[in-house]
């Protein structure tokens, strides 16, 4: 297998916002992580993912982007962007940036350009159509509610937006749209950024006829996702801009592709096609969500993330790359969706940071996980802030008329605003976030849930990430042995071996509060030696059994 640095990483998230404000305006912002690189040392991640800072109105937080060669006022100026990068570097860590090319801002010149009128020369950078029988040009739905289309009267035609309305996507069959995001994506490297994430990277591609999706009963709008995720060019695109740009640096790029298979990502990640590193899929996250989508709840079966990820690990192995994740700024926290945010938080945390680091990929870490963070609770609608929650609460609660506790239930269970409280520093005011009004209210567990608190606590959740990335950098196994599931029927334990050369891991993680027992595989598949991390202080082990207490992780090493 080839190894690159980008694949012994761990990966941190920051999203500014909602990271550390430094002049008290209840906004994260540059010179806030500055004052904060040297804990992200300590925790010791290699690679720090900048959710987007470009120019912004802010209607999706950033990923709306009106400037891509500017900063967000709010966040600081690109001086100060400069002096960020240059601090990551002397500390010995890398930063990638977050691409945002399916869409711009509508506020973006070339969207102001283009509306102006049908022969302006940047009409054709986006996806224009006139309306059909006095309604939209087809009928998708928008990821945030409603038609994935808005009229604009000017000129009497309809632009497609597959997010808000905010966020008219370009038209990528437009070599002249190319041209211009390779040559922005090559000005950010020749300032020396580390890599990109790229957002919806899979959806810049449209079946050019753009045809209706099939309407579910019950419902005004359809899917598009047919004909817009891993279009009919996607892997030309995606080609081009590695020819064109990537292949010239040394970088890491990461595709975030809602919809992908395992069949798809090795042709997106297999390193002689010369397209991407690795993708993040969503299968995993899906799994606790009904027939109608992310806000129809269902409790997540084990056996069905296993067969998951079992397919991903296996199906890359050795092609492409997979990366790791249980949370980002899209997801709610990891502990109150897969662990106890209640009695076994600490514990839970630490399972959930054992079953993802130790498998093969890339590991990413989203700020405040590595304190085990957890959802939030606000009873009331108007102290949230995603614009996908509210259309939704809108188009439900308001104009559908479903009940409020159903619709809340839902927002508390799924809702992106749970990754999105600011970060929880300390137990002073606001968290030690901002000294003035937070942009969204502060998670009230802050006093109990803090860095302060976790750097003090040798037993913390911190400390316990710490060592997991500390021994993923002296011992290769963690990055590239092959992975073999084990007990696949298991629905209380998540059990599974790393083989690398001649040496083995077992890694066994109990993903309910009950304690329950595991019979060790045959001396003749796993001999153990030692116990290699976990998160309870002794092993509990007669013979060939083991009992593993509430959310206990083990790995030991073997033979
Ligand atoms: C995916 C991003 O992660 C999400 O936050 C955003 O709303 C959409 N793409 C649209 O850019």
């Amino acid at each position: 297998m080839e190894k690159h640095w980008w694949k012994e990483s761990v990966v941190y998230q920051i999203y500014p916002r909602s990271f550390n404000d430094s002049n008290g305006d209840g906004i994260g912002d540059l010179c806030g992580i500055i004052e904060k690189l040297d804990y992200l040392k300590t925790l010791g991640v290699d690679v720090i993912w900048l959710s987007p800072v470009y120019r912004s109105p802010n209607d999706d937080n950033g990923y709306d982007i009106s400037d891509y060669q500017a900063i967000m006022d709010e966040f600081g100026t690109m001086e100060e962007w400069e002096k960020l990068l240059r601090q990551v570097h002397d500390r010995g860590m890398k930063l990638i940036m977050d691409l945002v090319v399916n869409h711009t801002s509508d506020e973006h010149p070339w969207f102001i350009e283009s509306r102006k009128s049908k022969e302006s020369p940047y009409r054709d950078y986006y996806i224009w159509r006139p309306g059909k029988n006095g309604r939209e040009p087809n009928n998708w739905e928008s990821a945030f509610s409603g038609s994935a289309w808005e009229y604009d009267p000017e000129t009497d035609e309809y632009y497609l937006h597959l997010f808000s309305k905010k966020q008219p996507d370009l038209n990528w069959e437009n070599e002249k749209v190319r041209n211009e995001i390779y040559e922005m994506m090559t000005w950010w490297l020749d300032k020396g950024i580390d890599g990109f994430r790229m957002d919806v990277i899979n959806f810049i591609s449209k079946v050019p006829e753009l045809p209706d999706g099939e309407v579910q009963s019950g419902k005004k709008y359809a899917s598009g996702h047919k004909y817009f995720m891993n279009g009919p060019k996607i892997h030309d695109y995606l080609k081009e801009m590695n020819e064109r740009v990537l292949s010239k640096y040394d970088v890491m790029t990461v595709g975030e592709m809602p919809g992908v298979n395992v069949e798809e990502a090795k042709l997106y990640t297999a390193s002689e096609r010369k397209e991407l590193n690795m993708v993040f899929t969503f299968e995993h996250m899906d799994l606790d969500a009904g027939p109608g989508g992310k806000w129809d709840l269902r409790p997540m079966k084990l056996t069905d993330l296993k067969q998951v990820i079992n397919k991903w690990q296996k199906g890359l192995n050795g092609v492409g790359w997979n990366s790791l994740y249980l949370n980002n700024h899209d997801q709610p926290r990891m502990v109150s969706r897969f662990g106890d945010d209640k009695i076994y938080r600490v514990e839970s945390a630490k399972m959930l940071a054992t079953f993802l680091h130790f498998l093969q990929g890339t590991p990413y870490i989203y700020q405040g996980e590595e304190i085990g963070m957890t959802n939030v609770q606000f009873s009331s609608i108007d102290d949230y802030r995603d614009i996908e929650t509210l259309n939704m609460y809108r188009e439900r609660v308001i104009d559908g008329n479903e009940p409020h506790e159903k619709i809340m239930e839902a927002i508390y269970a799924k809702g992106r605003d749970n990754a999105r409280t600011p970060m929880q520093w300390d137990d002073e005011l606001n968290a030690g976030f901002t000294e003035g009004t937070p942009w969204i209210r502060v998670n009230p567990n802050y006093k109990e849930i803090n860095v302060k608190k976790a750097l003090e606590d040798s037993n913390s959740v911190f400390h316990y990430y710490r060592k997991i990335i500390q021994l993923r950098k002296t011992h290769p196994i963690i990055v590239y042995g092959d992975f073999q599931l084990l007990d696949e029927d298991n629905e209380n334990i998540f059990a599974y071996m790393r083989t690398y050369r001649n040496e083995k891991l077992l890694i066994l993680c109990n993903f309910t509060g009950q304690t329950v027992s595991y019979f060790l595989p045959d001396q003749s598949i796993f001999h153990i030696q030692e116990r290699f991390i976990g998160n309870y202080k002794e092993v509990m082990i007669q013979k060939d059994r083991i009992t593993l207490r509430p959310y206990e992780a083990l790995v030991f090493k073997g033979m």
